[in-house]
């Protein structure tokens, strides 16, 4: 049940089947390139796009929008250490923008950052200052409750083959994004403090769904069944050495970031970092309104009744999926859901992206917004052919959730005529292909 209710509403609008027809060919088959005003459910993240409560909004009004020594600033970072346990914080615009920062100062040419999976921009951030990012996740079995997890063996065998002293950061996010959201136990963060002391390396958590990740610990960690949602969150952070959050996702708000860190001369560093690349340390690239929206969504992120609702909700579209016989990733995990477009569509090859077809033909039946996560967008990866579905926080309802299974239940209806897609213009970095490629029906 969710323990809240809409004060302020947005109207959407389902255009019809025609519109939403021209509105696919003149997007070139990209569903980024559609005007969000022709989206009915927006799916295609869970960053930034929540809804603010009455209580953050009401805060906005105070913000102090001083350069330096900003109110607002102050009241960011008393939430942090309540909410985090961290005393020490560089604001930043958002997330990338605090892995800028952060990388910037532990990553140099050379090194190679081990991580439970990397999301793409702390990939690249890595990359960008010379590193190898390597993905170390364990090897899931199906009823594994955590299968967020780092293995710390496979980064004992990189530490053995590259040299520990060429790891100089260790990082674990919470939940694993990149890994259909799903979460990581307290224990498995345990044994990566314990890596990270063995190598010597700066143990980083990326802490973007750290209370969805808590919620989960609570569910499923036997240590944890009696301990708040609250107490969790703190808990999980406190072997981190430092932490990366983009502000938009467990902040609960529109834009911001920050690291976090313990140690004096890293906070020096990342301090000086931060006003060069983010604004001055107590904005960092944001308006003091923007720092106080996220003091008050860190803290009602680790309500009970929030969280319960928001991880359950992302369930709730799990299972009724499920009843129309869609194949999803199982258990669903705190932000997403993720579709099997292969097992959905076993008659569009590879090449021919299932999940862009997917993904397309879900807004063409039902004005619905996912994000293909396969070969379109990954280009020669060998990985599944995934279709994302992420529910912004506090924002869809029930029918809403009715609606995204019935238009899988009408793509599956007309399964035998579909067809695939080719790329009919791409831009020149290949990573970023899925923002602006344009395709067409084969
Ligand atoms: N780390 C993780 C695990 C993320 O999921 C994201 C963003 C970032 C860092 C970067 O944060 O967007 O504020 O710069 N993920 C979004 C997504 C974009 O759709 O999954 P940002």
């Amino acid at each position: 049940m969710r323990a809240y209710r809409a004060k302020v509403v947005e109207p959407i609008h389902l255009p019809d089947r025609d519109e939403r027809e021209a509105n696919l060919e003149s997007a070139g088959y990209n569903v980024f390139n559609l005007d969000s005003e022709d989206v009915f459910i927006d799916l295609l993240t869970d960053s930034g796009t929540g809804t603010m409560s009455d209580e953050q909004w009401a805060a906005m009004m105070r913000g102090d929008e001083a350069y330096a020594g900003s109110d607002s600033f102050k009241r960011l970072q008393d939430s942090v250490s309540d909410v985090m346990g961290f005393e020490k914080i560089v604001p930043a615009h958002q997330g990338r923008g605090a892995e800028n920062v952060l990388y910037g100062v532990l990553i140099s040419e050379g090194d190679y950052v081990p991580n439970n999976t990397h999301f793409d921009t702390t990939r690249a951030h890595i990359v960008n200052n010379g590193g190898t990012p390597v993905d170390c996740p364990i090897d899931v079995a199906d009823d594994d409750p955590f299968k967020g997890n780092l293995d710390p063996d496979k980064v004992r065998d990189l530490a053995g083959d590259v040299g520990a002293e060429n790891i100089p950061v260790l990082v674990v996010t919470v939940t694993n994004n990149s890994m259909a959201g799903q979460p990581v136990s307290v224990e498995n963060i345990r044994e990566a403090r314990d890596v990270a002391d063995e190598i010597d390396a700066t143990f980083v958590i990326d802490a973007c769904r750290f209370a969805e990740n808590a919620y989960f610990v609570q569910q499923r960690e036997d240590e944890f069944s009696d301990a708040s949602v609250a107490d969790i969150a703190r808990e999980e952070l406190s072997f981190a050495d430092a932490i990366v959050m983009s502000g938009k996702k467990d902040a609960l708000s529109n834009i911001g970031g920050f690291v976090g860190v313990r140690d004096d001369s890293l906070f020096e560093a990342t301090k000086q970092r931060g006003i060069l690349y983010e604004g001055f340390t107590t904005y960092g690239g944001l308006a003091g309104r923007d720092l106080e929206a996220m003091a008050v969504g860190l803290r009602e992120a680790v309500t009970e009744s929030y969280i319960e609702s928001r991880v359950e909700q992302v369930a709730e579209l799990g299972n009724l999926l499920q009843e129309a016989d869609v194949p999803i990733f199982a258990p669903t995990g705190g932000h997403a859901v993720y579709v099997d477009a292969e097992e959905f569509l076993p008659e569009i090859p590879r090449e021919q992206f299932p999940g862009q077809v997917l993904t397309c033909e879900l807004y063409r039946e039902g004005g619905v917004r996912g994000v293909e996560l396969g070969e379109f967008a990954f280009p020669g990866e060998d990985r599944p052919q995934l279709v994302r579905l992420c529910l912004p926080r506090r924002s869809y309802f029930r029918d809403h959730l009715e609606h995204i299974a019935e238009s899988f239940e009408k793509v599956a209806e007309r399964r035998d005529e579909l067809r695939g897609l080719t790329v009919v213009s791409e831009p020149e970095m290949e990573e970023l292909r899925h923002f602006s490629a344009e395709l067409e029906p084969v």
